[in-house]
């Protein structure tokens, strides 16, 4: 499909980590009139409310979504509305209302208005203890301990079913830890890749809340909204999956990323102070096999962490050097 057709798009979750970026880049691609951003916790920024429409949305209430939908006259949808994983382990009945009942919502929505596309994404989280933990392959044991890896399950099959049974052309990816320095992420397991550096930079120091040795695979967001808009532009008769895509850029250790920034800022330390979260990410793969998602669409990260660490440092010093950290 042509970015022609694509062209009433509503995100969700718009003012979150990757929301916040996705609605920018969405509106610089296809015009800033045609994105609305929703969201329902977190305060946007300026620039997200002064650059195109944007709104309350609370996706469990379902009146609350098809009120936009309608008003804005939807045909696309980036489903971004998330209860991250650690934050779902202390609240899983939140957790499961949002992250199921509000992509339900969606996807009825999505179905009686006949949309063009939805994109949701699921997540590394979606493995689990069982899984082959290195180069974790497209087609595996899915049987995560979080009540945030089983929805993602959940919710990958509905996805699927909505394709099959209704033809909802509904597309998404297993994100790996997202790292950015625009909006940070809140409540997730790879958390810590992002607060190191804020840390870093603030107050050359970091208490980690996982183990040095944990690895985690992990992506930059320049690659996390290139992986997402190209999959949505992707041919569909190319696609064999839908909304499960396995997806790679980067792993390293906690201890890795630390030394990384170390050569940046000598003067950094870190220490490591591992929390119920680490028992999150013990769970999850240490590298992902993601040559689907390459053969079918494309797929080619471009950031590695030496590139990324460079970037995320330079970005966040120029913040606070002008007092906007
Ligand atoms: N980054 C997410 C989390 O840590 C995983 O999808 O919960």
């Amino acid at each position: 499909m042509s970015s022609i057709t694509m062209k009433r798009i509503l995100v969700t979750g718009a003012f979150g980590q990757i929301g916040s970026e996705l609605t920018m880049a969405l509106r610089r691609k296809y015009g800033n009139d045609n994105v609305v951003a929703v969201g329902h916790k977190t305060k946007p920024s300026e620039a997200l409310l002064k650059s195109g429409p944007s709104g309350f949305v609370d996706v469990t209430k379902r009146d609350n979504v098809e009120e936009s939908v309608k008003k804005h006259d939807i045909d696309t949808i980036y489903h971004m509305a998330a209860i991250l994983s650690a934050t779902g382990e202390k609240n899983p009945q939140l957790a499961w209302d949002v992250n199921m009942n509000g992509l339900y919502n969606i996807l009825e929505i999505a179905r009686e208005q006949k949309m063009v596309r939805v994109f949701w994404p699921s997540s590394i989280a979606a493995f689990g203890p069982e899984t082959p933990r290195e180069n974790t392959p497209q087609e595996t044991i899915l049987r995560p301990r979080t009540v945030y890896g089983v929805a993602k399950v959940a919710g990958e099959l509905l996805c699927d079913y909505y394709f099959r049974r209704f033809e909802l052309d509904v597309r998404g990816v297993r994100y790996p830890g997202i790292i950015s320095s625009e909006t940070p992420p809140g409540g997730g397991t790879t958390d810590y890749a992002v607060a190191i550096f804020y840390e870093a930079i603030k107050h050359k120091k970091y208490t980690c809340f996982v183990r040095e040795d944990t690895v985690l695979p992990m992506m930059y967001m320049p690659d996390c909204i290139k992986a997402t808009m190209d999959l949505m532009e992707a041919d569909l008769s190319k696609l064999k999956h839908h909304a499960d895509y396995n997806l790679s850029a980067m792993s390293f250790s906690a201890g890795e990323l630390a030394a990384e920034i170390k050569r940046h800022i000598p003067e950094f330390t870190c220490e490591y102070k591992p929390d119920f979260r680490q028992a999150i990410a013990d769970s999850w793969p240490r590298s992902i096999d993601d040559s689907a998602s390459r053969k079918e669409w494309g797929w080619r990260p471009t950031y590695n962490l030496s590139m990324m660490t460079k970037d995320m440092l330079e970005k966040l010093s120029k913040r606070y050097s002008e007092g906007r950290l």
